[in-house]
């Protein structure tokens, strides 16, 4: 029997990956802390049902090219099976008119090592999203005799999980950041609540966005998970809406980061990468002055980019300022067209989750 699942990092030499699928999406209703994470200006604030049955073609569309190009590249791709999401559902705690989708695979599973764990999103409509990873799970569970096969435990997302009096129509983007800046979020802290793609990976060091979706009692239960590894709390004054790291914070290679310029990580938070002679630097802007239609990421999606190994990089096809950077920067760039996957849930790092990275667990903060 052959090792099939280990990654400790999102750099180290890609060999086997899991790519979403699109079927079957829907813009999920309302529901405590939805209105709170979809940007003020949004033309989807209220709408919900199945998305345009032409979007998701084209979504898939350009997930497949995505498949090409890590095939291309010696990378075997494993996809999920997507659910009928327009279905109901309930626990003893809620009931929730849909789900949600299986895009982006990044929010529900996080790879540390030879384990994959489900995460413990605090969206009710997300809630069962991990059943569409499970043939997948049972597969490396059978072949690979090392594979952890885990779930965390699951939040039960009662009204009490939720802050009910954090949003207003009215609220101006000023005190938006002055809520980030304060570390003021929705979110309550009475169970530990996370998504998988607040977390940084890097080898002995986990760097755990604190946010609209990821708590700081999921901190503390992923530093008693991982005894043998540091949790380090990051925040990101500069994001009205601080829902997932890889929009903002993405390594590249040991020793470079590219960090989002209105998002800048605190000088005191700062100190261990420079302390280790990391480099930050400031990712190129955009391509776009506004995300695609019904998508409710940020333009910055430009630098969410899939590290193959640390020399090459894919990275959007449509984002030629990114591109160059990279260029710069010493890396092979492949550029792939995915833009219109990005109404889905995100962007080339979000699209895929890690199964098998070359390379061990490395302390690059001694
Ligand atoms: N919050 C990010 C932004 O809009 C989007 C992150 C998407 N990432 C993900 N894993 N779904 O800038």
């Amino acid at each position: 029997m052959a090792k099939i699942v280990s990654s400790w990092n999102d750099w180290d030499p890609l060999k086997r990956v899991i790519v979403g699928r699109c079927d079957n999406s829907m813009i999920p209703p309302e529901e405590p802390a939805t209105s709170e994470k979809v940007p003020v200006d949004s033309e989807m604030r209220g709408m919900w049902g199945l998305r345009p049955l032409a979007t998701v073609e084209r979504g898939n569309e350009c997930l497949e090219n995505l498949v090409k190009i890590l095939e291309d590249h010696g990378v075997v791709v494993d996809r999920p099976t997507p659910l009928q999401w327009n279905q109901a559902i309930g626990t003893p705690d809620f009931r929730n008119d849909s789900m949600m989708t299986c895009m982006p695979p990044r929010d529900i599973l996080l790879t540390i090592g030879n384990e994959i764990m489900a995460s413990a999103n605090s969206f009710r409509c997300r809630y069962f999203e991990y059943l569409a990873y499970w043939p997948l799970m049972k597969q490396y569970f059978d072949e690979d005799p090392e594979f952890k096969w885990t779930q965390a435990p699951r939040p039960r997302l009662t009204d009490a999980s939720y802050k009910h009096n954090y949003y207003d129509e009215k609220i101006s983007l000023e005190e938006r950041l002055v809520r980030t800046a304060n570390k003021d979020f929705v979110t309550t802290e009475v169970e530990p609540m996370w998504d998988a793609a607040d977390v940084m990976r890097m080898g002995k060091d986990l760097f755990i966005q604190h946010g609209l979706t990821t708590n700081r009692t999921a901190m503390e239960w992923f530093q008693r998970y991982y005894p043998e590894l540091r949790v380090h709390a990051v925040n990101f004054p500069g994001d009205p809406y601080p829902i997932h790291i890889d929009a903002t914070f993405v390594p590249l290679r040991p020793g470079l980061i590219i960090n989002n310029p209105q998002r800048h990580l605190p000088e005191e938070q700062r100190a261990i990468f420079e302390a280790n002679d990391w480099q930050i630097v400031d990712a190129a802007q955009p391509a776009h002055t506004e995300p695609p239609a019904l998508c409710y990421s940020s333009v910055w999606l430009s630098m969410n980019c899939l590290v193959l190994d640390p020399k090459t990089v894919i990275v959007e096809a449509s984002e030629v300022y990114q591109q160059e950077q990279m260029d710069k920067l010493g890396m092979n760039v492949l550029p792939c067209d995915l833009r219109d996957a990005y109404p889905f849930g995100g962007g080339l790092h979000c699209s895929t989750a890690d199964v098998y990275r070359e390379g061990t667990c490395e302390d690059y903060f001694p």
